[in-house]
């Protein structure tokens, strides 16, 4: 079976937004990340439609709580047949340890990834919350303490995945955002790469939104991307 490295992000505020765009792509041609606006707005319902269309979805809530907490809600979401689902390093040995022996006791194990810093943070937010040491260590540091509990990878910046595929080895998940295309508006996002730098440098699955979900021809932008990366 095809594994699509491109997953778009259906930032939507509705399920009807969202809709219009899924009928026009194709599972065998990309994934679908479901995060907490769409989520909250369309409920599990939708993430499981998704799931029944023949998508791989990637359910990005980021799970941060207490273990027990964490491991009902993997439960929960294994329960919708999503492919992928994350959880915040920042929870702790003791939250990922129980997050993954909930998932390993399913009948379909889900990959379970990790967001290690949120990108929005820089140094100064760091010292700000008590967090010693630069962004790229605390990165690394989260990244290894990920893998050492066994979970499958990680949610990481372009900047940091070759750091991370270094450290990390062959096998482990480098979730990339933050990808722009050559000639596409950057937007919000402040350090970006182009797909096939991203891809050159280790990342596992690209998360690519406005440049896919507001173009005109969303499924041209998708497979210029695939292009770009050797898919096609
Ligand atoms: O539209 P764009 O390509 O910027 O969308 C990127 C997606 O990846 C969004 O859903 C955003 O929430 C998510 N994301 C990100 N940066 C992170 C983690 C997730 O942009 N560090």
């Amino acid at each position: 079976m095809s594994d699509p490295r491109i997953i778009i992000a259906l930032d939507f505020a509705s399920r009807q937004a969202a809709q219009a765009l899924v009928e026009r792509l194709d599972p065998a041609r990309c994934k679908l990340k479901v995060g907490k606006e769409l989520f909250v707005a369309a409920g599990p319902d939708y993430v499981a439609s998704l799931v029944n269309r023949g998508y791989d979805v990637f359910l990005d809530l980021k799970f941060h709580d207490i273990p027990n907490t964490v491991a009902a809600a993997c439960r929960a979401a294994a329960h919708l047949g999503v492919w992928m689902m994350n959880v915040h390093a920042l929870g702790g040995r003791a939250m990922l340890d129980s997050a993954r022996e909930a998932l390993d006791k399913m009948p379909v194990r889900p990959k379970l990834i990790a967001v290690t810093l949120l990108t929005s943070m820089q140094d100064s937010d760091l010292a700000e919350v008590g967090i010693a040491g630069s962004a790229q260590q605390t990165v690394s540091r989260l990244a290894n303490l990920v893998q050492d509990c066994g979970l499958d990878g990680v949610v990481c910046s372009a900047r940091e995945v070759s750091v991370l595929r270094r450290e990390c080895g062959s096998d482990f998940l480098l979730v990339t955002p933050g990808i722009r295309p050559a000639q596409a508006e950057r937007g919000d996002q402040a350090r970006t790469a182009t797909p096939q730098a991203a891809i050159q440098d280790g990342a596992s699955y690209l998360v690519i939104g406005r440049p896919i979900t507001q173009a005109a021809d969303p499924l041209a932008a998708l497979d210029a991307v695939r292009q770009e990366i050797g898919e096609l």
